[in-house]
């Protein structure tokens, strides 16, 4: 799995200070309130359970899966709701905690679908941010490293359903997707 990368962008030692940082953050925003913490499912798995462990809040976790890619390099533009969260979001704080942004349908979907059920306010917390992919307006109020525009993987985000067990974040190299 190793060899199909072209090169790392972040370290697992990066990521872990990224998290520590949004924890910090997360925790004075969040200062005497206690927050639901909805993790976007699957991409954001690792995130979420490294970054709520620096968080020294009270907060309530859940999880959501919402799909876009099915599997391909970018986006069919389609957002679908997969699984629903188990908790009632009506006057309550959230923040959704994404791995990356790219287009913004996936969280423009997310806080519509929330504002709707009435939540009280909606926060984002992404690890990555790629600014040059939105197609949409969409923004997270924490952000972790932002992305230039190529194809990363690794630590929670795949390609083809793979490579989310990476322990860092990589570039693919190009053959791995041009012989597809
Ligand atoms: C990825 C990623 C984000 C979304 C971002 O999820 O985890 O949720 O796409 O893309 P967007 O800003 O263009 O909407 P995906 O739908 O691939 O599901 P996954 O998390 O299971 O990989």
């Amino acid at each position: 799995m190793n060899n199909d990368i072209l090169k790392t962008l972040y370290s697992k030692e990066d990521i872990q200070t990224a998290c520590k940082r949004l924890g910090k953050e997360i925790s004075t925003f969040y200062k005497g309130k206690t927050p639901i913490v909805i993790g976007v499912l699957k991409g954001s798995m690792f995130f979420m359970a490294d970054l709520v462990r620096y968080a020294d809040i009270y907060m309530e976790l859940d999880f959501m899966d919402v799909s876009s890619y099915h599997g391909g390099l970018s986006s069919s533009g389609e957002v679908k709701l997969v699984t629903d969260i188990t908790k009632d979001v009506s006057g309550r704080d959230i923040l959704i905690v994404e791995d990356i942004v790219d287009t913004g349908r996936t969280l423009k979907f997310l806080m519509d679908t929330l504002k709707d059920r009435g939540a009280k306010s909606i926060e984002v917390c992404s690890l990555l941010d790629k600014p040059s992919g939105r197609v949409v307006e969409a923004s997270s109020k924490f952000v972790g490293f932002e992305v230039p525009n190529e194809f990363v993987v690794g630590y929670g985000l795949d390609y083809d359903e793979k490579y989310r067990n990476l322990p860092y974040i990589g570039v693919l190299k190009p053959e791995i997707y041009s012989t597809k």
